[in-house]
């Protein structure tokens, strides 16, 4: 097992009507902004729920945050901080929130060029020159609510790019598993193959001796591969719900990263698809994962056979079988829940997608990919034109 450091100081508050407790969670005698999206949280409850819970507060509103959240309206909300006095954030949403408030919170006291915090992937770590946040979280997906990464996109270059560090944790995140009965099937497909893929980033590497951590991540897999199809079906089962909604978080709370390689190449191969051609994260993921699994066939046929036996029960003569059917089996799951696994599907616009990806990487000095590095512009190129 590598070394490693496990902090994670997020206070997450999970259940049925938790909401109640912002109260006693939001910081006494605090300015609040209340940071949201597009307007769910209008109709399914989640923002009266809120203001009820804090009408000691004084509260200010930002909405309008969007999915893949935009640099250039979050620059809006920093004014909103800087000239209200604000002293504490809550996000109410989904990741898209939750990001654009790190990343609030970071560039209010950040002194350069608010760009350079995206452009030169700032790292905060301290707590003293952030704005405090917490979360309400309304979508299950991302793991933003107990994780400090944050994912923003310039609309002016369409790039998509990530922050993080330390400092950018959440104070809490209030996680009840009713949001998720308000949910488009859409969003609970992504939220679900969102997760799955979080995990196999961490696990789906090579052998090493971390058992715990393998065992904990095949839980999840396994966990979302039963829960799946029929949260999509009945969001209202709050079995269903909270399995999901605690899955999602411990699929990238750092818990299963500890002491173990990690790829994360599918992640930043789907972001540029993204910020292409505005194709949602995890359908991106669907698209890339398959692939990747084939061109690093090699490096990954090992843990692929394993995950194939344990997840999806195949069996066969030789580790290349098994792992050629554990990523048949993956791409099965992936049309089970909905995910069009091919660029094409996706988009009609598809032919430059590899010249362009590999250029970006380059310039951008990203030489190589992967848990062994392995992953060059070469196969990036190949990976790419293989999801056509
Ligand atoms: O904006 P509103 O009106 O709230 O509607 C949202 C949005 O249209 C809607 N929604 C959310 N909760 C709802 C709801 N609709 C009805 N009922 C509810 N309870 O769902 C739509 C999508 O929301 P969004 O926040 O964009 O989805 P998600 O949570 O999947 O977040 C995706 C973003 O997170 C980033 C992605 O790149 C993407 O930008 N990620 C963040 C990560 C992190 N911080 O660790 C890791 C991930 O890999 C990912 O990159
Ligand atoms: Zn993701």
């Amino acid at each position: 097992m590598l070394n490693f450091e496990l902090y994670n100081p997020t206070n997450y508050v999970f259940g049925k009507g938790q909401t109640e407790k912002l109260s006693k969670l939001v910081p006494a005698n605090a300015k609040v902004l209340l940071a949201y999206g597009g307007g769910s949280i209008f109709k399914n409850g989640v923002h009266e729920a809120v203001v009820a819970a804090l009408k000691d507060f004084k509260i200010i509103e930002f909405g309008g945050i969007e999915p893949n959240p935009r640099f250039e309206t979050l620059l809006k909300a920093v004014e909103i901080v800087k000239n209200e006095n604000i002293t504490f954030i809550l996000a109410v949403g989904g990741g898209s929130v939750i990001d654009g408030v790190k990343f609030i919170s970071g560039a209010t006291h950040y002194e350069g060029n608010p760009i350079d915090i995206l452009k030169k992937k700032v790292l905060f770590t301290d707590l003293s020159k952030v704005i405090p946040f917490g979360t309400v979280l309304t979508l299950p997906a991302t793991g933003s609510e107990m994780n400090s990464g944050a994912v923003v996109t310039i609309e002016a270059t369409q790039e998509k790019l990530a922050i993080g560090g330390s400092a950018l944790f959440p104070k809490f995140s209030i996680c009840d598993p009713t949001v998720v009965s308000s949910l488009p099937k859409r969003q609970i497909q992504n939220g679900i193959i969102d997760a799955y893929t979080h995990v196999m980033e961490q696990y789906l590497t090579y052998p090493t001796d971390a058992l715990l951590q393998d065992r904990i991540a095949e839980g999840i897999l396994q966990t979302l591969v039963e829960i799946g199809p029929s949260v999509v079906e009945n969001p209202s089962d709050y079995k269903l719900a909270s399995n999901f909604m605690w899955s999602a978080t411990m699929a990238l709370n750092g818990l299963i990263q500890k002491g173990v390689p990690s790829d994360w190449a599918t992640h930043m191969i789907g972001h540029e698809l993204t910020a292409l051609y505005e194709i949602d994260h995890a359908r991106t993921l669907a698209i890339i994962a398959p692939s990747l699994y084939r061109v690093m066939f090699e490096t990954k046929k090992d843990k692929l056979a394993q995950y194939g036996e344990r997840i999806f029960h195949v069996t066969g003569n030789s580790i290349d079988e098994k792992a050629n059917q554990a990523i048949e089996k993956t791409i099965e799951f992936f049309h089970k829940m909905g995910m069009k696994t091919k660029l094409s599907e996706n988009t009609n616009d598809y032919q430059k997608t590899a010249d362009f990806i590999v250029n970006r990487f380059d310039e951008r000095g990203w030489k190589a990919l992967g848990e062994k590095q392995n992953i060059t512009l070469e196969k990036v190129k190949e990976i790419v034109e293989m999801s056509y």
